[in-house]
Formats: C-alpha cells, structure tokens, sequence
C-alpha cells in the first residue's frame, strides 16, 4: 500500500512515461475507479437508485478517483485530509484524490458575481480575483475548480446569467482566459496555490429555450463555431486543465455523450489534452433525454463520446468491466481517459504531495484577509453600472440618506454560488454609507418577495425626514443561478409597490439594484433620478457601493449583458444577424422587423454605462485602406476626458464583415481598452486589425477571412449613435 509510483517529473515527458508506467500496473476496476466521482456524504447512486454507502469504504476500495461537495466550508480540510489519507495509504497504489468545487466568484472572501464583474472590463482584476480564489481554496483541500462558466448567454429568463461573462462571445473569451491564468497560474501547479480550471458548461447550455434551467437547446453549427464555442477556444488556448460537459443536447445528442462534440471538436479541433467530466448525474440522463435504453448503454455512449470522469453516478463502475469483456467498448478507450486523469494529478504536483493543496496553517492569515477583502471591494466600485443619472449623484456627505428596501441593511448581496461561512459579515449598504460618516435612516418596507405589515408606511415616514433616498432593492441570492429562472425578470411587487409610495414624495432618488440579471426596470429609468446597478457585489458591497454614490469612485462599469424594455423582446444581444428587412423605428415603413406595440431595442444596450465625467472620441484613423488577408492595419482614435473629473473610459472596438458567405453580424465586439483620464486630458487608443480579427467560423468548422469590406466602428457602447467608423478593404494574398 501507499506511493508505489514515479514522483519527481519535471516535465511533460517524465510526466508521460510516469503515467504510463503507473497506468501499466493497474487492475481495469483501478482504472475505472479514476473515472468516477462521487461526494464526500455517506450516499452515492448506484445506477439509479440512491444508496447509503460509506464513502470511506468506496475511496478505500479504490472506487473514487475524486470528489466534490466534500464537507460544509468550516470542515472542508479535515474531511479532505480524512479523504486523502484513505487513498495514499489504505488503496493499493496509494493514488492521491481530486478534491473539485464550484469556486465561481471567490472562495471566503467572495468577488461580484461573474455577469457583474464582466462589466469591471478589467481582465486584470478579474485575472487576480481567480488568483484569490484558488489562493484560498487550496489552503482548504481545493485543487479543481469546476469555473469559468463561459456560456454565452441571450435570455435575462435563465438564472444562470449570474455566473457568465455575458452576451458576447469575445469578452467571454477574454474573461475565460484572465480566469484560467489565474486559478492555474503560468503553468499548471507550478505553484501550492494552483487549481485546475474547468471550464463549462460545453456546449451552448446557455441557449436553454425560454430561458428555462436544463431545457432544450437548438442552434446551427454557425452558431456553434461562432458564437457558443469561442470562449471554449479561448479557455484551451489558455491552458484550462478541464472542460465539464453540457446538460443539453447538441444537434439532439446530449453533449456528455457527443463523441463528435467531445472527442473531434473539442479534442480534435480545439486541441484540448485535459480532462472532460460530465456534470452533476449527467451520464444517468441519457435514459431521460431518451438516448440510451438502459444504463449500461448510458455508460457506454458516455464512454466512447470520450468522457474521462463520471459526476457522482456510477455507470461506469458498474457497466464498464462487463462492455470491456465482452468487447463491446475497446478497453483502450478506459486507458487514455485514465492517462488523462493521471496527467492532472501529476501536473498538479499530487503525486508528489497528496497535500499539498491543504495548507490549514494558512487559513486564519490568508483566508478572508484584509487585503482579499479589499481586493474585492476594488472590483466591486469596477462592476456596477451607472444607467441614469439627472445629476443627483454623487451626493454629499452632509446629506441624510434614507436608505430603503429589502436590501437596505442586509447581507444577502453575495449572489449565486457562495458558500463563504463570513456571509454574515458581508458589508451592508447602510453600514458601508454609515462608515463613511454619513447620516444614514434606513428602513426595509418590505421583503424581497413579500410584503410587511405597515413596512410601506414606516418606510415612507423614514423617507420623509431624509434629504436624499436610496432604494435598495433587487433578487435575493436565491433568485438567480441553477434552477433559478424566472419568468419574469423584474423586480417582485412589494418592491414596486414600496418604490412607488416612496417616489410620490418626491425627493432626489437614487435605486440601487442588487440582482443577478437584467430585469425590466422601465418605470425606475423614468421615475428615479439616478440607476445605479450594483448586482450581487460580494463581501464588500457596502463600501463599494458607498464610494461610488459619494463620489470617492467614479463608476466604470459597461453592461455585458443588456437590459431588455420588456420581455417580449427576450432573446435579446446587439451582436444578431441582419435580417432583409433592418428595425428602423422611425421610418414609419410597415414591413420592417419590429413590434407593434414597442420598440425592439434594449432599453440599455451592451457596453452602456455612464461616468461622473464625460469622454469624447474623434479622430479616427486608419493606416491603411486596403489590408492582406494575412496582414494587419493600424486603427487609432482620441480619446479626450471632457468633464470636471477625473473617470475611465472602455473604449470598444466593433467590426462588421459586410458581405460574407454567410451573413455577419450587424456588429462584433473585437478588443476594448479601459483607460483612465484626468479631466481635460486626452490619449491615443490603438487597435491593431488582422487576420483573426477579422475571420469566421464556417458551419464545417474552418475558420475563413474573405476578401471584401468591413467597417471598424469605435465607440462607448454597441449601438451609440456617435460611433465611429472606418473602412477597410481585405484583398487575398496572390
Ligand atoms: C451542476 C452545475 O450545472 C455545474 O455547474 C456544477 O459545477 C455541478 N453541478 C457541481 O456542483
């Protein structure tokens, strides 16, 4: 028993012969018992019944090559180490454990969630809050991180928006590759603090119809390559050791059993050498998605779309040994998803330490420091989104500020996915506007989803002695994330009807919105004086969202996702296709795309949002009009800081490929800069043009940049009419 293998490789070749040598001595229910995953209670499935097992027996009896949901946060390293301990000494060859977890914005100390610090458009803080994260996670056991969820997702419905990067698949990329930098580091376990990424959910899970959790998806295989897949490519290309499989099916095959899918595109195309594992109970579904007759077929689909790892079901263990024998699945199959597994645990440096990922001692000075908390707050005065402002904000200290509404002194403001056991000391709005020494009422009215007996009145009668009023209202952190769609994305009716009693006093108001998607919010943009979306900031959402309404920040974020005016609209994203017949709401033209009972536009679009001082672009330039398809251009604007303070500006880079051999987008965001300007200062933004920029995905999959004209549009959001734009010719080498 214990460590019989070769530990000390270097590198990727020591690594290989070591898994090699290691996958040579095993017993084909050894292998298979790297295949499967389980959770640390004392319950499993075992093929569809839900059985009571102790779950030190199965790790002993080598059964479980890794786990997740381990342990409650307090005694996650206890119980990982109880785990591990099991498997280095008590199993044969003496194989250390994954220990996997859904670390989606931060470990302790928890981030904004990720639809909100996209709009930070800051990959750095973002890059660095992942490296927060698997900072604290791996003190306590972590060395998987089932994130970034890269979806690219259109529908405010579906709860999970929470957790992507939003609307358009270049930011998603870039996000997903500042995320994988920063969980792995440079090179995967170089360091104690290094966590494989997994990036998910592959493929297109975010296009569930009607906005529903797990529902069915449809799309072509455009859409696939362009639009679902870049943030994958991006994510492979920056070096994610793990990809976790969609719930849904593509082209009516559900992903975990997709060989095409799994096995030629993305290990194929996307050259991805990791570890696929399937999500939770997913190889058990195919019986439901009515793709397979029985389990056994289940584990076999599953096992031949390429699949490494089996989430907490156990098909293969209990069908595998027998298709094997029979020779109905090549055992071949088992060895490279082994070698797979194996490779992780090597380049996560387990095989030489088993825990080196459970650093209790670094707990009490790490975790949940000052200096992660501080982090988090930077990010947070980053994410929210100024949509209105009459000039209301910021306010001065010297005012009373009546803050009101159900999330006016609370602390449920870290969103979907936190599991942080400091929740309860998450800085609250009235805390973080008290702190700063402002003569803060505060006054809940009603719950999020209920009213309270007499709350509309009291709440009124706080407001009235105030000379400002904040309306702190929003989604709870169960309103958003898995299985949390709703059908209407606006804010709950006690919340409105509070807001509207409070508005009728008519003093200067100001709603801050803590929610976990876009909602609906037409009546606020034209009622309030200022909208401040603040979504679900994380542990220090108080103090951020302070400085910023005071004017000790200024806001920067852009959304990244729009909001919609109504939601008959949804889906809805600015980067569609062209229809033959373009929306022009002022033409009057009847046959055009449109409603008749509203406009098509969001209500604010991608990449809005607005500043304490203003920026004005000109100065477009180009360095060339005509490009070679292998070539590359130089596009420069001004960017000038034309108000009294000094702010950041994300300048956006959009193309449109204008006639193609199959139609484009009307536009595509293709890089953005953020910068920051003292007022009255200007700079040059440069962007350079070439050939990735400008190419596109056939439905085969081949990536294809075709001669002809695209437009270069710089500006401040998707669709500003102030957009500028240039044009460039791209002829073919000859
Ligand atoms: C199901 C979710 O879809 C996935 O995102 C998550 O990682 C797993 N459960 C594990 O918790």
């Amino acid at each position: 028993m214990g460590q019989t293998y070769h530990t000390g490789c270097k590198n990727e070749k020591d690594i290989a012969i070591a898994v090699e040598h290691l996958l040579s001595r095993m017993t084909l229910e050894e292998k298979i018992g790297q295949m499967s995953q389980t959770v640390g209670q004392d319950i499993t499935y075992i093929g569809s019944t839900k059985t009571e097992y102790k779950m030190e027996d199965l790790v002993a009896e080598g059964r479980v090559g890794s786990m997740i949901q381990v342990a409650e946060p307090e005694k996650l390293v206890e119980i990982c180490r109880k785990f591990q301990d099991i498997a280095v000494n008590k199993t044969r060859l003496g194989i250390p454990l994954l220990f996997c977890q859904d670390v989606i914005h931060g470990f302790e100390t928890v981030f904004p969630i990720p639809l909100a610090w996209a709009c930070s458009f800051d990959m750095e803080k973002i890059g660095d809050a992942a490296k927060t994260a698997a900072r604290e996670a791996t003190t306590s056991g972590i060395n998987c991180i089932f994130a970034p969820m890269v979806d690219v997702v259109h529908d405010a419905r579906w709860g999970r928006v929470a957790e992507s990067g939003g609307e358009d698949p270049y930011l998603s990329g870039e996000i997903a590759k500042a995320i994988v930098k920063g969980f792995q580091g440079e090179k995967l376990g170089e360091e104690d603090t290094s966590a494989a990424a997994c990036l998910k959910h592959y493929l297109g899970y975010g296009a569930a119809e009607g906005g529903r959790d797990y529902n069915t998806t449809e799309f072509s295989r455009t859409g696939l390559y362009n639009t679902y897949l870049p943030p994958f490519r991006a994510g492979v290309q920056a070096g994610a050791g793990m990809v976790m499989t969609a719930f849904n099916v593509i082209e009516g095959i559900p992903a975990v059993a997709n060989k095409w899918l799994v096995n030629d595109v993305l290990r194929g195309e996307l050259g991805f050498d990791g570890v696929v594992v399937s999500d939770y109970n997913a190889v058990m579904e195919l019986l439901e998605h009515g793709v397979a007759t029985d389990e056994e077929e289940a584990a076999r689909k599953a096992c031949e779309a390429t699949l490494d790892i089996e989430m907490t079901t156990s098909l293969f263990w209990e069908h595998l040994p027998k298709l094997i024998e029979d020779g109905v699945v090549d055992e071949k199959l088992v060895d490279e998803a082994v070698t797979r597994v194996l490779t992780l645990k090597y380049k996560l440096g387990l095989m030489d330490n088993p825990y080196r990922h459970m650093r209790a001692k670094e707990i009490k000075e790490k975790v949940f420091c000052k200096e992660h908390r501080e982090q988090s707050k930077r990010l947070a005065q980053d994410s929210a989104v100024l949509l209105k402002n009459d000039g209301v904000l910021p306010f001065s200290r010297d005012n009373t500020v009546a803050v009101i509404g159900p999330f006016a002194d609370s602390t449920d403001l870290n969103g979907c996915w936190a599991f942080s056991f400091h929740r309860k000391e998450t800085v609250t709005l009235a805390e973080g506007l008290k702190a700063q020494g402002v003569k803060t009422l505060v006054a809940k009215g009603c719950e999020a989803e209920n009213e309270i007996e007499n709350g509309i009145d009291e709440a009124v009668a706080v407001a009235r002695q105030a000379d400002v009023v904040v309306l702190a209202l929003g989604e709870t952190d169960r309103m958003s994330g898995e299985a949390c769609s709703r059908m209407q994305p606006v804010l709950p009716k006690c919340q409105d009807a509070l807001a509207k009693a409070v508005c009728a006093l008519g003093k200067p108001t100001v709603v801050c919105l803590f929610n976990g998607r876009p909602l609906v919010v037409n009546w606020y943009a034209e009622n309030c004086n200022a909208v401040l979306e603040c979504w679900q900031l994380g542990t220090e959402t108080g103090d951020a969202v302070a400085a910023l309404l005071l004017g000790d920040i200024n806001p920067s974020g852009k959304l990244s996702m729009c909001f919609p005016r109504d939601i008959g609209q949804i889906p809805l994203y600015y980067n569609y296709l062209p229809t033959g017949r373009p929306t022009n709401e002022e033409s009057g033209e009847h046959f055009q795309s449109r409603y008749l009972d509203g406009s098509a536009t969001p209500l604010y679009p991608f990449g809005y949002g607005l500043s304490y001082t203003s920026f004005e672009l000109s100065d477009i330039r180009l360095d060339k009009v005509r490009m070679r398809t292998s070539g590359s251009a130089k596009l420069t604007v001004t960017l000038k800081n034309t108000g009294k303070c000094a702010g950041s500006e994300v300048v956006q880079l959009y193309i449109r490929d204008v006639a193609a051999s199959i139609s484009r987008p009307v536009r595509e965001l293709k890089g953005f800069k953020k910068l920051k300007l003292q007022p009255g200062e200007s700079c040059e933004v440069c962007f350079e043009i070439n050939e990735d920029m400008l190419s596109y995905y056939m439905p085969s999959g081949e990536k294809v940049l075709e001669e002809g004209k695209f437009l270069l549009m710089v500006s401040t959001y998707a669709t500003n009419p102030n957009t500028l734009v240039k044009e460039l010719e791209v002829y073919a080498n000859k």
